[in-house]
């Protein structure tokens, strides 16, 4: 029994850690990520040689890309909040995190934030479309006079 749950983590690891077994494919990416940072003229933090928490990653969809920056955000902000309220327990904290989207963002938004159980506030467009800061801002200090901790602005370039 045990020979076979070691076996099985072993290849879970094996397909959920990528560059451990495909190295080439991971310093192709990296290499692949530095030419867009450079071609847009991106800072140096964008870059993997940089020394800010920059880079990227290539994702099979932008639906995955999505949820992967939710994912990201959500863990980043409960790492920090965890350290300011180490009395307070991480899913009081997760309860209490809001995101933002412009109420015209495809729906990947609003699905990445069902699956991961988040507050999601649509955010009113302008006559063209846009998510206008003051809007935004209204809604964060909205949010956090009723106790909510504002963390993540999402996909807004891209509407449908
Ligand atoms: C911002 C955004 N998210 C998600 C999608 C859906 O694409 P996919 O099926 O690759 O996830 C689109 C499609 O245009 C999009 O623009």
């Amino acid at each position: 029994m045990y020979d076979m749950v070691t076996t099985m983590l072993h290849d879970i690891k094996k397909f959920c850690e990528p560059r451990a077994t495909s190295p080439s494919c991971a310093e192709l990416e990296t290499l692949m990520l530095d030419w867009l940072a450079k071609a847009m003229n991106l800072p140096k933090d964008f870059l993997h040689e940089g020394v800010g928490p920059g880079c990227g990653v290539i994702l099979g969809s932008c639906s995955e890309g999505t949820l992967m920056t939710l994912l990201s955000a959500k863990s980043n902000a409960l790492k920090t909040l965890s350290l300011k309220y180490p009395d307070v327990s991480e899913y009081e904290l997760a309860s209490k995190l809001v995101a933002y989207t412009s109420e015209y963002s495809h729906s990947s938004v609003e699905r990445a934030c069902l699956l991961r159980f988040t507050q999601l506030h649509k955010i009113p467009v302008d006559k063209n479309v846009s998510m206008r800061g003051d809007n935004l801002q209204r809604a964060i200090t909205e949010d956090r006079n009723a106790g909510k901790i504002p963390f993540y602005v999402g996909d807004i370039l891209l509407t449908n």
